[in-house]
């Protein structure tokens, strides 16, 4: 029997109104590239994906999803089902408080939009996990990333945290990537700069490394 891996990618956006949105520029290509990596190496994936401008890689099972909420919906059932969870998706953290159901119009510009925090999907699975599955997470940081990291791989109860740099020419929309692997028992294990397949193919190897 194949293992089974739900990758999420790209963004997620949050609306204020029927045509407005919140998001962040991720191009969703990190996900994407292991979405094709583990496909090839043996595993039966399920990518759930925000909107984004690229193609699914043949051979896997694409879930397009829009918000937040959408994202978890999708990923719930699938995620009690699979072997291998790698949350690479950029969730957008925050929603408007009120999404008016009509356009606003430019002339109600004195409109103030607040916002809430979106749903942790990571952390929600999370709590619900067999102990024999495997959880990945991503930490986009600007600075202090592998301290910052490591805090979210124990928040979140994961096995690997992959550490990647959003400052200024990171991985945002870009076709590179350079990553730390940082594991519970205290494993740290670097790759790159490289393309993000050459990094998606070394991530799932070195999981897939993984008793
Ligand atoms: N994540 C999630 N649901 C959210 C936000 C993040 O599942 N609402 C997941 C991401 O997919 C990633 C991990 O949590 O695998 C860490 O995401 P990151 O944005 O680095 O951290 P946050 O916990 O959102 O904290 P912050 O953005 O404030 O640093
Ligand atoms: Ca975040």
């Amino acid at each position: 029997m194949s293992l089974r891996c739900l990758i999420t990618a790209g963004p997620t956006r949050e609306f204020f109104d029927p045509v407005r949105y919140i998001s962040n520029p991720s191009s969703g290509k990190m996900g994407f590239a292991l979405a094709e990596s583990a496909q090839r190496q043996g595993w039966v994936v399920d990518l759930v994906h925000g909107p984004v401008a690229i193609k699914p890689p043949a051979g896997v099972n694409a879930h397009a999803v829009v918000t937040c909420e959408e994202m978890y919906a999708v990923c719930g059932p699938l995620f009690s089902e699979c072997d291998l969870l790698i949350m690479c998706a950029a969730v957008c953290d925050m929603r408007p408080k009120i999404r008016a159901e009509g356009k606003v119009k430019k002339g109600d510009l004195s409109m103030t939009v607040e916002f809430e925090p979106t749903r942790d999907i990571l952390k929600t699975l999370s709590a619900a996990r067999r102990p024999e599955q495997t959880l990945v997470g991503f930490a986009a940081e600007t600075d202090d990333v592998e301290n910052y990291a490591r805090k979210k791989l124990e928040a979140k109860n994961l096995d690997w945290i992959v550490a990647n740099s959003v400052a200024k020419g990171g991985a945002f929309e870009s076709d590179t990537n350079k990553v730390s692997l940082i594991g519970r028992a205290g494993e740290h294990l670097s790759f790159g700069p490289d393309s993000k397949a050459a990094v998606a193919d070394w991530i799932i190897e070195q999981i897939a490394k993984l008793p």
